[in-house]
């Protein structure tokens, strides 16, 4: 204690009577729990660094670390305390590699700060598993969930089995029929698979990562999904489905005796991979039981073993699963819809859905993970700019991702014990690249380890947004990529003035950057206006906005055309009504200077369901137009919202007899990503109107090919830009 207290003396006293510049803030991420700062720096080399193990400490994970005269000693509670002493250590050093004369007591709040990443949906080669175990230990994460097996793609070589590595293999095609982008299950070796739906670990790669991630006090737990997400699994071995079921149907069939023995012959060959790992993950996530309820041996077994319903065939499932693992020395974790028809006696949980699976579980008495997809889905968008690469949905930046409390209220305080904590998960739908992946990861996990980690006593978003701008230099420094993301600007809020003028009010996720913008489209330099308060706009213009740090633009560029342009504001009467649960913002929603995101869920969009867009929009007055501009979303993958097909515009200068200005057929997209597609439509020559109708032709039924393909096709648009 000694050490303790007398440097946090001096510095007090120090920082009473010096005038001098004020220290550097010291700034690790996670925080850690106690930070007594003293004068002075301090050269650190490998030659000044001491490390000992004290197993009486009270959290093995837990250190005591003290920069002084003769260097730095970090006391851990074991290896791994010591290992993450030498994180802090590195995060204290500047790039003289002096460390401030500090002593620090540091211990985790839990002991799962798990981070997951998908491989199936695209595979990523071994010497990027391990990069990513470096980019986990650096945060202090101590447990790897690896998704090895989902629909897509079985990543792991099981010799008892080697049709599933070897045959499914699911390829990107272009289908004659459709001229949609999918992906199909072929009998093609993934060997031999170019691009990244191939591939998988063989047995030498997990040891190899394995040991590479123990070295990094990171523990590996693999992941094998069942009873669902196994298409390529059924597809390979179409005998443990369902027989009524077609090949690659992706659930198992728990009607069949077989499919036990399939099954526990892969989870002998992935213990014997694993010994680090107490458990073994079984997905159980997402089953859809409609196969079961169709298949003569699904219903026998019902029958035999008097189960209800076909939640609790699945409970039977997945207790037979756990027999078995536990009779391995491991113990079982799944996904919450393992709750449904009744939880397995030993199971831990893995919350994804929210966090009431998790609180129903810790309150059983049964082991609980948070992982809630509201939260901590890395595989959702980090910010609301077109810019951001295509992403499964959602959005979940840096502050939603450091407001993650794994104990939420609803757990009786004496079964708290039962979280373990909590981690963050990266699905890769969307995400190909190694690249990809780090730019989803960083920086929200810096914001997830010190939710992880750091005690609420200790946690401060503003302290944490200025430690967030020394992370990314570091980061930079370990030529890491990660997402500017936070420094985007986005339009906070906008309102209309008595006097026909704008008021936008802007705003960035990390605070403390200058922000310069221009009113006339050019862009944005250090000499442009500064934001300060609000921008007034009192006349036609085109918001551009973005960041800067360090004397450099960051981040992406907002723009927002066609403000107080001459549709703005006007009235607006429709032939065809928009749908009620997609308004856009009512009878105002084209002409209010509203602009939507790429994601089918922001609610500036207005949509038409089977049905054209057909709206009119009163000026006020005749004036001289020469055209206008307008937006349509399409996402094929996941929605039925097409592009129209034509485009027809009419005037009119008395509401009565219009003329057709306009009228242009639309090429169809075959993106199947989420994507906006922007028309400037452009009269021949200027017309005298105070009437502008706008006519968007729907798609129609969507036709064979396309994911949803019978059912009709929506509009979604935002806004009319007339000028
Ligand atoms: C999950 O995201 N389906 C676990
Ligand atoms: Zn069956």
């Amino acid at each position: 204690m000694r050490n303790l207290i007398l440097p946090g003396l001096a510095a007090l006293l120090a920082a009473a009577c010096s005038s001098g510049p004020r220290p550097a803030e010291i700034a690790v991420i996670p925080q850690p729990a106690r930070i007594v700062e003293s004068e002075g720096f301090v050269k650190i080399g490998p030659d000044n660094v001491r490390t000992a193990v004290d197993t009486a400490m009270s959290n093995p994970e837990g250190y005591r670390l003290r920069v002084g005269d003769g260097g730095a000693e970090i006391v851990g509670g074991s290896d791994a305390g010591v290992f993450y002493g030498l994180q802090t250590l590195e995060q204290l050093r500047d790039s003289a590699g002096r460390a401030p004369q500090v002593t620090i007591e540091d211990a985790p709040r839990f002991r799962w700060r798990g981070m997951h990443l998908d491989v199936s949906r695209h595979f990523f080669p071994k010497e990027f598993v391990k990069r990513y175990l470096d980019i986990l230990a650096y945060h202090k994460i101590n447990t790897f969930h690896w998704h090895l097996t989902d629909g897509i793609g079985w990543r792991l070589q099981i010799d008892k089995y080697p049709l599933l590595t070897q045959k499914a293999a699911w390829r990107k095609v272009k289908d004659a029929k459709s001229p949609w982008i999918g992906l199909e299950l072929s009998d093609e070796s993934r060997h031999d698979s170019a691009d990244t739906y191939g591939g998988y670990y063989t047995k030498d790669d997990v040891r190899e990562i394995v040991a590479y991630a123990r070295e990094r006090h990171i523990t590996v737990i693999p992941e094998i999904e069942m009873p669902g997400h196994s298409e390529a699994a059924t597809f390979a071995y179409p005998e443990y489905a369902c027989p009524t079921a077609r090949p690659g149907s992706g659930i198992y069939c728990p009607g069949r005796e077989e499919t036990f023995g399939f099954l526990e012959g892969i989870i002998d060959e992935v213990v014997e991979l694993f010994p680090d790992s107490p458990y073994i993950h079984i997905g159980g996530d997402e089953v859809g039981k409609e196969q079961w309820s169709a298949c003569p041996l699904c219903q026998k077994r019902k029958r035999e073993q008097g189960l209800k319903d076909e939640h609790e065939l699945q409970s039977y499932f997945v207790h037979r699963m756990e027999e078995y693992i536990n009779s391995k020395g491991k113990a079982m974790i799944g996904f919450d819809e393992i709750l449904e028809g009744g939880l397995a006696p030993n199971a831990t949980v893995m919350s994804w859905t929210g966090f009431e699976g998790g609180i129903k579980a810790a309150n059983a008495g049964h082991d609980v993970v948070m992982v809630p997809l509201d939260y901590v889905y890395f595989d959702h968008y980090q910010g609301q700019n077109p810019c951001e690469p295509q992403a499964w949905g959602g959005y979940n930046n840096v502050k939603r991702v450091y407001s993650f409390d794994p104990v939420p209220p609803g757990i009786a305080p004496e079964n708290e014990h039962y979280v373990l904590g909590g981690q963050a998960n990266i699905w890769t739908e969307t995400i190909r690249t190694p690249e990809h992946v780090e730019y989803m990861l960083l920086p929200r996990l810096a914001a997830l380890s010190e939710t992880l980690w750091s005690d609420t006593t200790v946690k401060d978003w503003k302290r944490f947004e200025r430690k967030l701008d020394r992370q990314l230099d570091r980061y930079a420094a370990k030529g890491w990529k990660y997402a500017e993301s936070a420094f985007t600007p986005y339009i906070a809020e906008q309102r209309f003035n008595g006097d026909g003028s704008l008021t936008v009010k802007l705003d960035t996720e990390l605070d403390g950057y200058p922000v310069y913008y221009t009113l006339d489209g050019s862009v944005p330099t250090q000499e442009s206006a500064v934001y300060t308060d609000s921008i007034m706009i009192r006349e036609p213009a085109t918001l551009t906005a973005v960041t800067f740090r360090n004397g450099k633009p960051t981040g992406c560029t907002l723009t927002v055309p066609g403000l107080l342009n001459k549709a703005t504001r006007a009235k607006v009467s429709y032939a065809t009504s928009y749908n009620a649960a997609y308004t856009g913002g009512g009878d105002t929603a084209l002409v209010d200077n509203r602009y939507a995101f790429k994601r089918g869920d922001d609610k500036a969009w207005q949509g038409f369901e089977g049905k054209d867009m057909d709206a009119t929009l009163d000026l006020d007055s005749v004036q001289s137009l020469s055209g206008l501009g307008l937006r349509f979303y399409q996402h094929i993958a996941s929605t039925s919202v097409m592009l129209p097909t034509r485009l027809t515009v009419w005037t009119s200068t008395d509401g009565k007899d219009f003329t057709v200005a306009a009228d242009r057929a639309i090429e169809p997209n075959d993106d199947s990503e989420a994507l906006i597609a922007p028309f400037d439509v452009r009269f021949t020559a200027p017309v005298e109107a105070r009437y502008v109708r706008v006519k968007a032709a729907n798609a129609g039924v969507l036709p064979e090919g396309h994911p949803r393909a019978g059912a009709p096709a929506w509009i979604f648009t935002d806004e009319i830009v007339v000028y």
